[in-house]
């Protein structure tokens, strides 16, 4: 009886690299903390992953992998419905719907998009312009009162939200409008080589970012060389981004303020705060790495987790698809 008053939540991670920090910060730390208030349902987005050319083989382990670090940052599937995306077929269908109740228009404004149209212009398929339809379809069928994502993806949500008022609007109650949850701190982590831009999976500089399954070494590596200025204090200033952005992963895994960070390391060097905060980063990732590497392990746990939230998921996803079919005027027999 309990967790039917819970409100709902949903979000998905797409599998098509090892998470950075941006995303374990901005993402994937408050899917876990929610996970004890909310009714929470969690995807490996795996049908955004090919809107990009993937090796099937590469796929088919990142998907396992992002799988087993759900499950390693603490999500319990018993609690949570933990699934993958293409294991639940109303994904796709609820889209194709959704559609039909999207203006060409406000999907060619989308920002994601026109970006990954001028990465990939070899390759604009249909699909890379219909994206955050899937993605609204993923979020309308769990009726989800909050969605956590990192400050990229809030375009993404104001489109499912649209589409949503528009279904509604036509056919009466059907979806829920979504809320955005976007945590204060590490909303959008930056890279760690040109911090005006946001920390990224696809980055081809590897020390750009951090993976969360990078070893201690790599991470100090990767700290140090972090591109800051010329000035020596640590304080956050509209000129210092990479200083802030420094102070802002460093809050998010000590819970520290600005104003703390600032205190504690006054008349200390770029060189000692850096240090403080891979020393951070590490400790903050030793128990989640700890768990994957123990998942890894077991192929056949892991493949019965995920068909266990796959069904999970569709019994939830199905009667908003039901009712939505309904209401348009499908002859279901
Ligand atoms: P994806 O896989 O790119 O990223 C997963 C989550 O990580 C957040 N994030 C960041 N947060 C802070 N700083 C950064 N540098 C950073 N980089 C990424 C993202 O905002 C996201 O929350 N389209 C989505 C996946 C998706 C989805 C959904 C999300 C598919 N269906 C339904 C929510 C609801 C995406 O590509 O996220």
């Amino acid at each position: 009886m309990e967790s039917q008053k819970k409100q709902r939540v949903l979000s998905a991670i797409q599998p098509t690299s090892v998470p950075t920090l941006g995303n374990y910060i901005g993402a994937l730390r408050n899917w876990k903390k929610m996970s004890t208030d909310y009714d929470c349902a969690y995807a490996v987005a795996d049908l955004h992953a090919i809107t990009v050319r993937q090796d099937p083989k590469e796929l088919k382990r990142q998907s396992m992998q992002m799988f087993a670090i759900l499950m390693a940052i603490g999500l319990d599937p018993e609690k949570s419905v933990v699934f993958v995306q293409s294991h639940v077929e109303t994904h796709t269908q609820l889209a194709w719907l959704l559609n039909c109740y999207t203006q060409f228009g406000e999907a060619a404004r989308m920002t994601q998009f026109k970006e990954k149209s001028q990465k990939h212009a070899d390759n604009i398929n249909v699909g890379l312009f219909a994206y955050p339809v899937l993605m609204a379809a993923d979020i309308l069928l769990y009726q989800p009162h909050y969605v956590p994502i990192g400050a990229d993806q809030k375009q993404h949500l104001e489109i499912a939200r649209n589409i949503a008022e528009r279904f509604n609007g036509i056919y009466g109650n059907t979806f829920t409008l979504p809320e955005p949850f976007i945590g204060e701190v590490g909303a959008r982590v930056m890279s760690l080589q040109d911090p005006t831009r946001k920390m990224s999976k696809s980055d081809a500089n590897p020390k750009a970012s951090v993976s969360i399954l990078d070893t201690p070494d790599m991470i100090v590596k990767k700290f140090k060389s972090a591109v800051t200025d010329s000035d020596s204090f640590v304080r956050y200033a509209e000129d210092k981004a990479g200083i802030n952005n420094l102070m802002s992963i460093f809050s998010a895994c000590t819970g520290q303020s600005y104003e703390q960070i600032e205190a504690d390391f006054s008349g200390k060097g770029y060189g000692d705060f850096k240090l403080a905060v891979a020393e951070a980063v590490i400790e903050e990732l030793r128990p989640l790495q700890a768990g994957f590497d123990h998942l890894m392990k077991d192929g056949a746990y892991l493949k019965q987790c995920a068909q266990f939230g796959a069904q999970k998921a569709r019994k939830i996803s199905q009667r908003t698809l039901d009712k939505c079919m309904k209401k348009i005027g499908f002859w279901i027999v």
